[in-house]
């Protein structure tokens, strides 16, 4: 098993990774929606252009109705990149407000409203532990040329490492193509954290038999010498909200509504992905919605959020959550309470500002680099 040691970077194994965290005022801690609604909407008109909120496809309604772009997190690492305001607030989780931090201009300030909002599937893979697994894996294959792709989700630390060892930065509408791109100079991927989201994409590129899963810290598990003989290593991490979605679900549903078709997140697991009828992003999933056919039924297997603004925002179609009651939504994304939102808005128009993201500038280029990189493939 792989020591735990390095020099490059000092990384703390935590959940949250920012420690300025800031509580909510009490003052706050109340408010009725219209009266929030309202002093929001005025806080906005008071900070005009200086200010742009970008809402994932998971946030609640009362921040996705205030957010000027909604999407996944391709599309927001894009609208972060073309900003040209003061501040941009996001509503979603650390690992993408880093990343925001990491594409805008050295003067624009990236708040992200509350703390909190940790993904856990980003804390599966720490830059610590795998740089110490990454001493392992090479030493175990010297001679060939190991790429590591980390999925968005993970943290900054992690993607200035993937981008110093030759690899990059992949969200779930582009995994196919970082994979692509890494073959194209190496031998073998490593791809953390999500071990679905690998195995769906070495399916789609018809390199299933090549997988190996890959836990250095399980004494059950395949050590480094045997994990190296296939050509896609995976990091065992993984999201509770997307495991929660199993076969018999998609088997219920088609049996209730003989007419549905199921999507679903690639997050999922393989066998639910390969029963579902399509899977893709969350912004693959949104598009389909819209342009199904009214009256067609639709099983959405993500985040439940995301399918009740389906259902919001497309009453001609019929959108069904793939599991029910048993959906879960994301304890994460759901830290962003619009009273936060309400809070730091309110607390710029005062000239403060509150719970700002700030990736450390020795992580910041490097890890600029990975997500430049995804942005061309
Ligand atoms: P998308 O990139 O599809 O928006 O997904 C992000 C995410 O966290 C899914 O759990
Ligand atoms: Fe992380 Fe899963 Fe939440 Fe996405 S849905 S932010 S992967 S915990």
């Amino acid at each position: 098993m792989p020591e735990m040691e390095t020099a490059q970077f000092e990384t703390d194994l935590s959940l949250f990774k920012y420690d300025n965290l800031e509580q909510l005022p009490p003052a706050y801690r109340d408010l009725e929606e219209a009266e929030r609604t309202e002093r929001i909407e005025a806080a906005l008109g008071e900070l005009g252009d200086d200010v742009v909120i970008l809402g994932h496809n998971y946030q609640r309604r009362e921040i996705v109705e205030h957010a000027d772009f909604v999407g996944d997190s391709y599309g927001l690492s894009k609208r972060a990149a073309e900003a040209d305001a003061d501040y941009v607030v996001f509503g979603g989780v650390t690992f993408m407000a880093e990343s925001a931090d990491i594409i805008t201009d050295d003067d624009q300030t990236v708040i992200l409203p509350s703390m909190e909002a940790s993904c856990p599937m980003a804390g599966m893979a720490e830059a610590l532990q795998v740089d110490a697994a990454w001493a392992e894996i090479t030493a175990a294959a010297p001679d060939e040329n190991i790429v590591p792709v980390t999925y968005m989700n993970s943290y900054a630390d992690l993607k200035a490492f993937c981008a110093e060892q030759g690899g990059l930065v992949c969200t779930s509408s582009n995994a196919h193509r970082a994979f692509a791109y890494a073959l194209e100079r190496g031998d073998k991927v490593l791809f953390l954290p999500d071990k679905h989201l690998g195995e769906n994409t070495a399916h789609r590129l018809g390199m299933e038999d090549e997988i190996a899963e890959w836990d250095p810290w399980d004494p059950e598990g395949k050590d480094a010498d045997e994990v190296v003989a296939n050509d896609i290593i995976l990091w065992d991490g993984y999201c509770q909200v997307h495991e929660r979605f199993r076969e018999s679900h998609i088997t219920d549903v088609r049996e209730e509504h003989p007419d549905a078709n199921v999507i679903v997140h690639p997050e999922c697991r393989r066998e639910v992905v390969e029963a579902a009828d399509e899977a893709g992003s969350t912004a693959t999933i949104t598009e389909t919605i819209e342009n199904a056919d009214p009256g067609e039924t639709w099983a959405i297997g993500t985040e439940i959020h995301l399918t009740h603004h389906l259902q919001r925002w497309h009453p001609e179609v019929e959108v069904l959550a793939l599991c029910g009651e048993a959906c879960m939504d994301c304890n994460a994304m759901r830290q962003i309470d619009p009273n936060y939102l309400a809070w730091v808005l309110e607390e710029l128009v005062e000239g403060r500002e509150r719970n700002v993201i700030e990736v450390a500038p020795e992580e910041k280029e490097l890890a600029q680099v990975a997500l430049d990189r995804m942005l061309e493939v």
